[in-house]
């Protein structure tokens, strides 16, 4: 199998690097291949958003994996891919990110970085994963809308300097690597351990759907397979695993 990063396309602009991806066979057949876009158009996020692209200011790229891995796990694969962008802000930067089920990643709160993982059936019975993962690296905050300033920051903003972010793709790319090849070797309960030590849970709150409606609750814990466990106020704990939750605090 070829290395993640193997081959990185680079455009000048696309409408979103994961439609792409998706929509192109040479493309999504290329396990480790990357396409990056100094800007998107039509950039998405997850549960139906939109990614604002700043021209430049970001690191906007989608890896294509071809997991070869037993089918519980690959839901796995969307918090690695927060996991090895957060390692890479700290190898890189020194930071120390926090992650925000399913992979949000944060400095001091604000969103950092946004991942939106989609798939498509492979041949028998495989997935093929494009894990689109977006930067804020140049600029600050204040050059994003107004509406979305409070609630995200830029590398550029909590470092106070400009990013080397070729540096940073590389080391998101070979973090990915190595996190990819750990779980393949049966190392899930590792990597989710290294994840949980980097999702501080105290104080925090979800609304989340339930069969009677949206119930609000605790996260507290992930289970084996990565999804997120979240206890209402009467004890009970619930399961999720759609990341289709609101953090209230
Ligand atoms: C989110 O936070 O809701 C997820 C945002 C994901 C943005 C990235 S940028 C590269 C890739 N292409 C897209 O259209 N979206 C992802």
């Amino acid at each position: 199998m070829k290395p993640i990063g193997h081959t990185v396309i680079r455009l000048e602009e696309a409408t979103s690097t994961n439609t792409l991806a998706l929509e192109n066979e040479a493309y999504l057949g290329d396990h480790g291949l990357v396409l990056l876009a100094r800007h998107q158009t039509a950039g998405r996020g997850r549960m139906g958003h939109g990614w604002v692209s700043l021209p430049g200011a970001q690191l906007q790229f989608t890896v294509v994996l071809h997991p070869v891995l037993p089918a519980g796990e690959v839901p796995v694969l969307a918090l690695v891919a927060g996991l090895a962008v957060a390692q890479a802000m700290e190898d890189v930067l020194g930071l120390a990110p926090a992650l925000k089920w399913p992979n949000d990643v944060l400095l001091d709160g604000r969103k950092v970085c946004g991942i939106l993982v989609e798939s498509r059936p492979g041949a028998g019975g495989t997935q093929r994963l494009v894990v689109g993962i977006g930067i804020n690296c140049q600029g600050r905050a204040a050059d994003f809308p107004p509406e979305l300033r409070e609630r995200l920051t830029t590398l550029a903003e909590a470092t106070g300097a400009p990013v080397d972010s070729e540096a940073l793709l590389q080391t998101v790319l070979a973090r990915l690597e190595t996190l990819y090849q750990r779980l393949a070797a049966g190392g899930r309960a590792e990597v989710l351990a290294q994840w949980r030590r980097r999702a501080p849970f105290a104080g925090r709150r979800v609304r989340f759907p339930a069969a009677d409606g949206p119930r609000e609750g605790q996260p507290c814990d992930l289970t084996s397979e990565g999804f997120l466990v979240v206890q209402t106020d009467d004890g009970a704990r619930h399961v999720q695993v759609s990341g289709e939750l609101e953090w209230l605090a």
